[in-house]
C-alpha cells in the first residue's frame, strides 16, 4: 500500500508516518515546513523519518494544484491521509485567508486529485471545533455542528464537501474530528508544551477553567492503523477522543509535579473569544467500529510526553 500522508512533519502527520513507516508502509510525505511555529521542530521530525528508505519527502503547499498533482500523477498512491491544514484556533481570528487556502482551497485539491486518480480510501483530519459551545455532553457525531471561529467553518465546510464527494462519486472517505490531541513531538503552540516549555511566565486565559477531552497521540496512531486495515465504505466521520474532559488547571498541577515550576509566574487572563469552554466528546462509534481498547489514560499520558521532553533537553 502507498500512502499519500500531507502535513507529515506537523504533530500528528509525523507521529503516524514514523508508526506507518515502522509497519512498512511506501509513504510519500508533503508538507510546506510554514512557520505557524517554530520550523526547527518540523525539520527535526522530517530528519527522522528520512531515515526510512520506504519514505520519500516532498516540500509543497497544498494549495498549489499544479505541484499537488504531479505527486499523484508521478505515483501510484492508493490511499490519501491528509493532515495539512492550517491548525490553531486563537490564530484565526487574526488570519482567516490562511486557513481558506490551506483547508479548504488545499482540500478541495486533495478531494478532486483523489477524485481524478480513483483513490481508494482517503482520511482527512476534522476537529472538534465543528461543534463550537455545547451545553449537553458529551458530544455526538449527529449533534449539530456550530463553529466558533474560522478554524472550525474551514473543518465543517470540509466534512460538508467530502460527504458530497463521496456521495456523488462513490468515493471511500473517512473524516476524524480529533479533540486536542497531545504527546510526543508535539505542537509547541498547543496549551501542554506551551506550559512544559514555559520558564517565567505563563498566560493562563479563562483563569483555567477550560476543560478538554485530551487524546494520546499513540492512540491516534492505532486508530489509523486500524482504519487502514478496516477501509471502511461511503463516507464516515468519527469523534477522536478519550471521552474524559479534564480542567486545565488539573494539568497544570499534574505537570508541576514532574517538572520544577516554582518560579514560574502565572498571569491569569480572561477568555479568548474564539475559544470553547468545553469540549468531551462521544467515542462510542469509533470504539464499537474498530473494536478500539481503552484511551490511554491521562496520567499514563503526560508521563509519556514528560519522559521525551527530558530526552530533548
Ligand atoms: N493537534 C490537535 O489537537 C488537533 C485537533 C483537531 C484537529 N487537528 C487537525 O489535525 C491536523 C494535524 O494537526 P497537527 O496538530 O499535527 O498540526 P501541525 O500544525 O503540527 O501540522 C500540520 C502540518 O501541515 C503543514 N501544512 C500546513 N498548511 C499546509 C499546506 N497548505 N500545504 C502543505 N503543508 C501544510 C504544516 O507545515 C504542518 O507541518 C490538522 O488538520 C489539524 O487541523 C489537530
Amino acid at each position: 500500500m502507498k500512502i499519500l500522508i500531507t502535513g507529515c512533519c506537523g504533530f500528528i502527520g509525523f507521529n503516524i508516518s514514523k508508526y506507518l513507516l515502522d509497519k512498512g508502509f511506501k509513504i510519500i510525505g508533503v508538507d510546506n515546513l510554514n512557520d505557524y511555529y517554530n520550523v526547527k521542530i518540523k525539520k527535526e521530525r522530517l530528519k527522522e523519518i528520512r531515515k526510512y528508505k520506504n519514505f520519500k519527502f516532498n516540500k509543497l503547499d497544498i494549495s498549489n494544484n499544479k505541484q499537488l498533482k504531479k505527486i499523484f500523477v508521478k505515483n501510484k498512491i492508493n490511499t490519501v491521509i491528509n493532515l495539512a491544514a492550517q491548525a490553531g484556533v486563537r490564530y484565526s481570528i487574526d488570519n482567516p485567508r490562511k486557513y481558506l487556502l490551506s483547508n479548504t482551497v488545499g482540500f478541495y485539491n486533495i478531494l478532486e486529485n483523489s477524485r481524478i486518480k480513483s483513490i481508494k480510501n482517503l482520511i482527512f483530519a476534522s476537529s472538534s471545533s465543528v461543534y463550537g459551545d455545547k451545553s449537553k455532553f458529551p458530544i455526538k457525531e449527529t449533534d449539530n455542528l456550530n463553529p466558533k471561529n474560522f478554524y472550525g467553518l474551514t473543518k465543517k465546510n470540509n466534512e460538508e464537501m467530502a460527504e458530497t464527494y463521496s456521495n456523488l462519486y462513490k468515493m471511500n472517505i473517512c473524516g476524524l474530528r480529533f479533540f486536542t490531541v497531545y504527546g510526543e513531538w508535539g505542537r509547541p503552540d498547543m496549551f501542554m508544551l506551551k506550559y512544559i516549555n514555559s520558564k517565567k511566565k505563563f498566560n493562563l486565559f479563562n483563569k483555567g477553567e477550560h476543560y478538554r477531552d485530551f487524546t494520546y497521540i499513540k492512540d491516534v496512531n492505532l486508530i489509523f492503523y486500524k482504519l487502514l486495515k478496516k477501509r471502511l465504505k461511503g463516507y464516515n466521520i468519527f469523534n477522536v477522543c478519550s471521552n474524559n474532559p479534564i480542567k486545565i488547571t488539573k494539568i497544570i498541577e499534574k505537570i508541576n509535579s514532574y517538572l520544577d515550576k516554582k518560579n514560574m509566574k502565572i498571569n491569569k487572563l480572561g477568555l479568548q473569544r474564539a475559544d470553547v469552554i468545553k469540549t468531551h466528546g462521544d467515542n462510542k462509534r469509533i470504539k464499537k467500529t474498530l473494536k478500539f481498547r481503552d484511551f490511554t489514560s491521562i496520567d499514563d499520558g503526560i508521563l509519556s510526553l514528560i519522559d521525551w521532553y527530558k530526552s530533548k533537553i
